[in-house]
């Protein structure tokens, strides 16, 4: 286990830095071989505004298709949800719900009767996401959840209405497929025949979208998502006492075709050593050696329907950009 990296070596834990809630992920992640962190720990406050920044780069185009496909198609996407009657919106990850609010706009119009629940881990995101709303649409009833729904959660019925859950931003291609499967199956088993999912994701390259394009957007020229991806590093300096050498470090994003999936590290440009005071640990990185941080698959229509149908939903309406970039494909629980 150890032969394909270098050791780590023990040290004296400074009881002056307080527990902290990544310790964990950053003890295992970095005494793996390959060393790897869990993407979860890019949003931070720091790391949040990062990647708002990362959505209004020239080159992520991720972002404002999705949002495009929404504002052409948003009220056929609610009709075909709801059809005449009341809509609950459950979205996973809500983040910012800027892109949801179209959406939402588009069903109101329509006068459904309708609730939005946004879920997502960060209390201070839902909070947030519920004030802009409030102030938007003072009589939208609203009910935040803060869970992690990686980790199971529960969906719970809104009288008569119909639940359309939201699993938009690409959010499923951070996470393996087998780990895509397990968490709509637990969807799957919290909603009752006939209620929908709603889910976007990106396209793999091909005709339609060259690689270039797929790269650019996670190697943008003003290093933006350099500085989301190192963000990792100094926030382990933060909160856990690390000396990592930002300098030292440099952002890699390749294409990785037999994944079908962009992949994502921090690279240690030298040999080095890191301390981590609060985990009492010594890092040592070989030059080149690399930290995996992100993956981002990409998905051809056909597997994207095949994932929906193996967590138990039928497939029933797909719509895309003109360029054929990005897709959102509407299933109904089966
Ligand atoms: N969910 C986003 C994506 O996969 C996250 C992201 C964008 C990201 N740029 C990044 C993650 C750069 C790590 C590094 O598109």
């Amino acid at each position: 286990m150890w032969a394909a990296g270098p050791r780590q070596a023990p040290m004296a834990a400074n009881p002056a830095v307080p527990f902290s809630p990544i310790a964990a992920d950053v003890l295992n992640g970095l005494s793996s071989t390959p060393k790897r962190l869990p993407p979860r720990l890019f949003y931070d406050d720091a790391g949040s505004a990062l990647f708002e920044q990362i959505t209004k780069l020239p080159e992520y185009y991720l972002t404002r298709t999705e949002r495009a496909i929404f504002e052409q198609h948003g009220t056929e996407i609610v009709e075909a949800a709801a059809g005449q009657g009341a809509l609950t919106m459950v979205e996973l990850g809500a983040g910012s719900a800027e892109k949801t609010g179209v959406l939402i706009d588009r069903a109101l119009r329509r006068n459904l009767a309708l609730t939005y629940e946004p879920v997502d881990v960060s209390r201070a995101a839902l909070s947030s996401a519920a004030s802009q709303l409030a102030a938007r649409w003072p009589e939208l009833p609203v009910r935040p959840l803060a869970a992690d729904y990686a980790n199971g959660f529960r969906l719970v019925p809104n009288g008569a209405h119909r639940r359309l859950v939201l699993w938009i931003g690409s959010s499923m291609g951070n996470f393996e497929h087998t780990e895509v499967v397990r968490i709509l199956r637990n969807v799957r088993r919290h909603l009752h025949a006939g209620e929908g999912l709603l889910v976007g994701a990106d396209l793999a390259p091909g005709k339609s979208k060259q690689v270039d394009v797929v790269r650019a957007a996670y190697n943008d020229r003003s290093g933006v998502t350099a500085r989301f991806n190192l963000n990792l590093l100094a926030r382990i300096n933060r909160e856990l006492g690390g000396n990592f050498d930002l300098a030292a470090f440099r952002h890699v994003a390749e294409w990785n075709p037999q994944a079908s999936a962009m992949q994502i590290y921090v690279q240690s440009v030298r040999a080095q050593q890191v301390a981590i005071r609060a985990l009492g640990l010594r890092v040592r990185f070989l030059a080149g050696e690399r930290i995996h941080t992100e993956n981002s698959y990409k998905y051809a229509p056909r597997q994207l329907a095949a994932i929906l149908r193996s967590a138990g939903f039928e497939p029933r309406q797909g719509w895309h950009d003109e360029r054929k970039w990005f897709a959102v494909m509407l299933a109904r629980a089966a």
